[in-house]
């Protein structure tokens, strides 16, 4: 997993993994920058690398380190959840059909590093949470999954956003699956095509 915060999806991941709800394990968490994430990962006994963008000469030298970093973890899936840097086109092409994105609002609206706040200021009824399969654009890319999030009378950033996450710790877990699912089965169709 790919994060640079509190790391709360990846722990709710780690979580339906370890509940049997999702057919796998959290191999390995990877950050741009020491994050909370981080030490609940390590807390977790999972393993970590820290790739820090500010370590880097440039942001393609950061980027082959991150390709290795994750490519050593040997993933069935790439989930970025929180993780607040782009990917270079490389890094994507690198797991296609593999590499999925978690953002807190019903993409198409609201892509960007505030969609929580942005959602607020346009005086929307309704916000919610989506995953998707990353692209080479910001926060584009085929959708797996969204549910919907009521704004309340009254809601901060802050409040919306915790009942944001409330969704996104169920949302993801079953997106993770159906990306597999939908992967292993392409991979048997063009198997069977050899
Ligand atoms: C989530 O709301 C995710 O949608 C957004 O960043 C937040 C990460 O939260 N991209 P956490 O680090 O998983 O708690």
């Amino acid at each position: 997993m790919l994060v640079s915060g509190s790391g709360s999806n990846m722990l709710a991941l780690d979580d339906a993994c370890r509940h049997g709800a999702v057919p796998g394990e959290v191999v390995g968490v990877v950050a741009d920058r020491p994050c909370a994430g981080l030490g609940s990962a390590e807390e977790r006994g999972i393993p970590t690398a820290l790739v820090a963008f500010g370590e880097h000469s440039s942001r393609a030298v950061w980027n082959m380190a991150m390709y290795e970093a994750v490519l050593a973890l040997r993933p069935d899936l790439v989930v970025a959840a929180g993780f607040m840097r782009l990917l270079a086109p490389s890094f994507v092409d690198a797991w296609p059909g593999r590499l999925v994105n978690l953002h807190p609002a019903l993409l198409p609206s609201f892509p960007g590093a505030h969609a929580v706040r942005d959602a607020l200021a346009a005086g929307v009824d309704v916000t919610g949470a989506t995953v998707h399969l990353i692209d080479h654009e910001v926060d584009h890319g085929p959708v797996v999954a969204q549910e919907t999030v009521l704004v309340e009378p009254g809601d901060t950033e802050e409040s919306l956003h915790a009942r944001i996450k409330v969704v996104e710790h169920r949302l993801l877990p079953r997106a993770c699956v159906a990306v597999l699912e939908s992967f292993e089965q392409t991979a048997g169709r063009e198997g069977a095509r050899r």
